[in-house]
This record gives structure tokens, sequence and C-alpha cells, in this order.
């Protein structure tokens, strides 16, 4: 199989690049990662892509040059998709516009609920029953795009935020890589 040339961006902890990496692995997943580009130096998941040799650049720029030179490196690998994982810059229209349809992002809630920032603290204050996560196709508005996958956890009483997140990000580290195989089929 050939495998599609993808570019993951990151701003934290990368677990979902750890584990995207980690079913890139299996030959018959569809896409190998080129590139990670950050945008914060101190970015904890540097190291993944320091671990199996991934190329990776970090860009601590402004929007502005940040796409710039993105843009560049995105061409300069031919990146067929790009995976944003955990990446907390939002991309600029005209970003967006280059690569049509071939940015994917996961989201820390059952989108169209609770776009945007602090979905767990949301979540609990508004005493759902549910939360969970989504891969999506990134459009031009925040946290918009079609739905690729989605799935539910459901919150026990004694749930705080810490608990949430972490089961939340579990099931986030199975459907990232579920849903790129999606896209594929
Ligand atoms: C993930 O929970 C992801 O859903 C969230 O950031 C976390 C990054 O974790 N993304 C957003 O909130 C985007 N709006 P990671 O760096 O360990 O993958």
């Amino acid at each position: 199989m050939v495998k599609q040339r993808t570019c993951i961006f990151i701003s934290g902890t990368g677990s979902n690049l750890k584990s995207i990496i980690n079913h890139s692995r299996d030959p018959n997943f569809p896409i190998k990662i080129n590139l990670v580009l950050t945008n914060n130096k101190d970015a904890k998941g540097i190291k993944y892509a320091k671990k199996f040799s991934i190329p990776f650049k970090v860009l601590e720029y402004s929007n502005k040059k940040f796409e710039r030179i993105a843009l560049r490196e995105v061409i300069g690998k031919k990146i067929k998709l790009i995976c944003l994982a955990g990446f907390m810059k939002i991309l600029s229209k005209n970003f967006i516009r280059n690569f049509d349809g071939k940015i994917i992002n996961i989201h820390p809630s059952l989108l169209p609920k609770y776009k945007g920032l602090n979905t767990f603290k949301r979540v609990l204050k508004n005493n759902e029953r549910y939360t969970g996560c989504t891969v999506h196709f990134v459009d031009e508005k925040l946290d918009n795009g079609r739905i690729i996958l989605k799935k539910r956890v459901k919150i026990y009483n004694s749930e705080n935020e810490q608990i949430l997140k972490k089961k939340v990000q579990n099931e986030e580290h199975r459907i990232y890589s579920m849903a790129i195989r999606k896209i594929y089929i």
C-alpha cells in the first residue's frame, strides 16, 4: 500500500501523536508521518518525533509567520494530510484553503457541543451525563467541519476534570487512528 504522506501539528504533550505513531508502524495503516510541526519549543510531544526519527520543526512565531513557514515545510515534504493533535493555534482561512479537505482535528467534546476551550470544565458545570471526543475535517469555522468519528464517554457523579480528561483522552487515542483509517477506505 502507498501510505499518504502526513504531517502532525502539536502544541503540548503529544499523547495523540504518540498513539498515531504507534498505529502508523502497521504496514496496513494508510499514512506515514513524514513531519511533525510545533509552535512550542517546550512541547513534550517533540520527544516522540525524536524517538522515532521523524523530522520535526519548531516554529515559535506569530500566526502569520508560523503559517508561511509551515506551508513551505508541508509543500516541501509533499504532505497529503495534516493532523492537528492538540494544536492550540487557530489556522487562518487562507491556510485552510490551501489544504481544503486535507486537515483533520481531534476535539475533546461531542461536537457540535462544546466547541472551543475548557470543554471538561463546562461539561461538568452543566451536569452533562455524557461527553466524549470527535475527529473532524477542519473548515474555516472553529471546531466545525464534517465529523469523521465520535466516541461517547459516560460521566459519573464523583468525577472531576482530571479524571474526565484522562477517560476522554484514552478514547481519543483509539478514535484518531480509526478516523484516519476511515477516511482512506
Ligand atoms: C487533546 O485532548 C485534544 O483533544 C485537545 O488537546 C489535547 C492534546 O493532548 N485539543 C484541543 O483542545 C483542540 N481544541 P495531546 O497533546 O496529549 O495529544
